[in-house]
């Protein structure tokens, strides 16, 4: 019997007192990324053109921004590595000397991937984060990866996974114990009020600087503000507000489709501002402190693009990204980035014209637009229930109604940029150079749902993904590794343009040899790859797979609400995942793990690769072994010893604000369908 204290781990994290220590108006304790949208609200507009107008470049290289940052963060990943990797204590290995012996390019460079899943995804890969964020306080040594978010350079997600980077950007890189218990009054991450109902009466919007205990200042789409009382927001007015904001977007002249209200729907819950963050926008992460000096890793929120004329996200589609300094895509046919921070300007062959009248654009890349861009799949979930709820008032369903009779039931899932950043860019290659609108979809609609398109590239030359799959795949909503698939399948087409990608199996052997169910590194044999004289060894891929080790975290894509034990309990299984139950599974995961991320690095230097690291890779890395056998049914039981229901574990997590809520519940915790 392994003791419980694995299951409680997060729940030791004092979640009840967190929330107690921030009074409403202490504003302390409140943070978030910079409300830098120039309208003060969600509507972009237009602005005077800096000096050096924005332009277009091309995908050849990394742009200047990033290049430049890249010389802080590797820098600043020395320290939390060589305290991760000295931690693991390989065996006649030397972590600090032969870090600091090493040159940039030898030292590891670590990407992390969150897959989408929507909020199972979420809280699943908030778990993993929540284990390889060294401030997360309390953790046990055993099993630990601690310290790896702060060794890392990457941090891309899609979808759900978007929503997990996106709402930790948004709010100034909290930790996920910060994000999970939000503050006093706040609505961050209450998944138990029903994204369609809206945030509830308790949880109102401390963030507001105009705001006091009793009363606060709403600012409503037309710019008038307005005093309300704290406590009163009801279903309708939420809507309403939604649908005024999202209807000051469309009266600005700027297209306006279901995703701008999925993803002001998601900011009331992701971004700890009023209203969700109206003017948040996603380049503003650039602006703050903490990642201009380097000290967190490079968010990218990945989506895919659907060719005009069409309905179906091929694997070859074009896959987009958003970072903080830029948008665009690497792949051969767009092959371009433009700033993040001017979509919405007029580029035409990647330039905003020079004529007296000519303006440039900011704030379209408001923060929860590109989070909802990235999830688009939710455009039909939002639809089918907001029908169903109660207290939506009908002319927020007549917009609704009216914009899907523009649209079409085909084009409901989309997000339209408009105008086209690409307009007559690479004429001859980009599906899009003759189109007004660029047409994104949900970046896990090519299969690929763990965005690793922004981590093979060559010229970022990433070392090793650790690739958190929350996939829906099996009957169960359980990964079988159909997402990695996808991304081997795609390095054998037109489209990959010199990318590798590890070989991985069939989804057969993934679930009878159990790779869905512990860690697996794929790729280990650098050797194993045939380059072509400008391609390099592609990264080391972790894989780990969402698997019941202390809950059934395998909650449908589609549940709208959650309650705070169930929250929690998912959340802590993501974090058994990493940690394989506090070491219980393993006691030398991360000792392994850090042989997997000096790997590559071995490999450059030549270095003998230490004997345990030998040892490591016999037990994790994938040799290549198939068991095609049809899988019949995939329902597996809990992992972890000791674990022996999610109400048991859930009720030791939830601190002060749980108890209730539990009782009411508790039957209600039906997660296996
Ligand atoms: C953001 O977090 C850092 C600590 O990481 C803190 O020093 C800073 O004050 C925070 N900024 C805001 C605006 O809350
Ligand atoms: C990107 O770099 C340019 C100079 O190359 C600089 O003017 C600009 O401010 C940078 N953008 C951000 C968001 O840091
Ligand atoms: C590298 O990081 C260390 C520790 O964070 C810091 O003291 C040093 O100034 C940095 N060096 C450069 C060149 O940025
Ligand atoms: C490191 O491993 C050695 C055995 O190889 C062991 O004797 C030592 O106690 C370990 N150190 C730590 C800090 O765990
Ligand atoms: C809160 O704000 C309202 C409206 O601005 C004001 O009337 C009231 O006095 C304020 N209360 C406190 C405690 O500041
Ligand atoms: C994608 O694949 C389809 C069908 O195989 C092909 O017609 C199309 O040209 C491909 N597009 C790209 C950009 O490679
Ligand atoms: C990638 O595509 C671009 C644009 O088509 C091309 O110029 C470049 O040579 C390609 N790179 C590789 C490695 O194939
Ligand atoms: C766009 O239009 C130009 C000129 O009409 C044409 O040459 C080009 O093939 C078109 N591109 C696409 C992707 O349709
Ligand atoms: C794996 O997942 C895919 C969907 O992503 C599904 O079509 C397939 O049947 C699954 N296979 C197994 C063995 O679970
Ligand atoms: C393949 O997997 C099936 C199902 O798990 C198992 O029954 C069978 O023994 C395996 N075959 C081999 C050769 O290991
Ligand atoms: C590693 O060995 C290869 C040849 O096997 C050599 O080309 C390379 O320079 C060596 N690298 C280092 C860092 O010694
Ligand atoms: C080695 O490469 C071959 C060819 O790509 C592939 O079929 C095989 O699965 C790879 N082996 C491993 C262990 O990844």
């Amino acid at each position: 019997m392994h003791p419980p204290s694995s299951l409680v781990l997060l729940g030791g994290l004092a979640s009840a007192s967190a929330a107690s220590a921030a009074s409403p108006g202490d504003l302390s304790l409140v943070r978030r990324a910079l409300p830098n949208g120039p309208s003060g609200n969600y509507s972009p507009v237009a602005v005077e053109c800096p000096s050096t107008r924005p332009t277009a470049r091309a995908a050849s290289a990394l742009s200047k921004n990033e290049t430049s940052w890249l010389a802080l963060r590797r820098n600043n990943t020395l320290d939390p590595l060589i305290s991760f990797l000295t931690a693991a204590n390989i065996s006649g290995f030397d972590a600090s000397s032969y870090i600091k012996a090493a040159s940039t390019a030898n030292v590891p460079n670590i990407g992390i991937s969150m897959s989408g899943g929507g909020y199972r995804a979420l809280m699943n890969g908030a778990g993993f984060l929540a284990a390889a964020d060294s401030r997360t306080p309390d953790q046990p040594s055993a099993g630990s990866i601690s310290g790896l978010l702060q060794a890392s350079t990457y941090l891309a997600g899609l979808s759900g996974g978007g929503w997990l980077v996106g709402s930790m950007f948004a709010n100034n890189f909290s930790t996920i114990v910060q994000l999970r218990d939000g503050y006093a009054g706040s609505d961050l991450w209450r998944f138990d009020n029903s994204i369609f109902s809206g945030p509830s009466d308790d949880a109102q919007d401390s963030g507001s600087s105009n705001s006091n205990t009793t009363t606060k200042k709403i600012k409503r789409a037309d710019g008038t503000t307005e005093i309300v009382e704290r406590g009163i927001i009801s279903t309708a007015d939420y809507w309403t507000d939604v649908a005024d904001q999202v209807s000051a977007k469309a009266d600005a002249g700027y297209e306006t489709s279901l995703t701008d209200y999925w993803g002001r729907a998601l900011s009331y819950q992701l971004i700890n501002a009023p209203d969700g963050g109206l003017d948040y926008t996603f380049s503003s992460i650039a602006l703050t402190d903490n990642f201009a000096s380097a000290d967190t890793p490079f968010p990218i929120l990945v989506a895919d693009s659907r060719a005009p004329g069409t309905t179906v996200i091929a694997l070859n589609s074009t896959v987009y990204e958003f970072n903080a300094f830029e948008m665009g895509s690497w792949d051969p046919t767009t092959y371009g980035f433009v700033p993040t921070e001017y979509l919405g300007s007029n580029f035409s062959n990647g330039a905003i014209a020079t004529a007296s009248n000519s303006h440039c654009v900011r704030g379209l890349d408001q923060f929860g637009y590109v989070m909802g861009t990235s999830s688009t799949l939710f455009n039909q979930f939002l639809l089918t229930n907001l029908s169903a709820a109660a207290d939506v008032p009908s002319f927020v369903l007549d917009i609704i109604e009216n914009l899907l009779t523009e649209l079409g039931d085909d084009n409901n899932d989309i997000a339209q940029w408009v105008p086209n950043p690409f307009y007559k860019y690479n004429p001859d290659t980009n599906d899009f150079a003759n189109a007004t609108q660029l047409t994104l979809v949900d970046g896990g609609e090519d299969l690929q749902n763990l965005p690793l398109h922004p981590l093979i590239q060559p010229i970022r030359a990433v070392d090793i993904i650790m690739a958190v799959d929350s996939s829906a795949d099996t009957d169960y909503n359980w990964p079988n590794g159909t997402a990695l698939r996808a991304t081997y399948d795609r390095i054998f087409g037109d489209i990959a343009n010199g990318t590798l990608f590890p070989a991985v199996p069939d989804d057969n052997t993934f679930v009878n040899l159990g790779l869905n169910q512990r860690p697996t590194f794929f790729g280990c044999d650098a050797s194993n790859f045939t380059l072509t004289a400008d391609q390099t060894v592609p990264p080391l891929v972790v894989y780990l797979p969402n698997a019941p080790f202390s809950a059934y975290g395998n909650v449908s894509t589609f549940t709208p609400s959650y309650t705070l034990a169930q929250r929690n309990g998912i959340i802590e299984n993501g974090f058994n995942a990493a940690t394989r139950g506090n070491g219980s599974l393993d006691s030398s995961w991360p000792k392994c793990l850090a042989c997997a991320v000096l790997s590559r690095s071995f490999t450059r230097t030549n270095t003998t690769v230490p004997a345990e690291c030998t040892t490591c890779f016999t037990q994790y890395c994938w040799d290549g072994t198939l068991n095609t056998t049809k899988v019949e049914t995939y329902e597996p039981t809990l992992l972890l010893e000791g674990a022996s229901s999610l109400d048991n574990a859930a009720a030791s997590l939830v601190g002060g604000w749980g108890k209730a809520v539990i009782v009411a519940t508790s039957t209600l915790l039906v997660l296996m369908l």
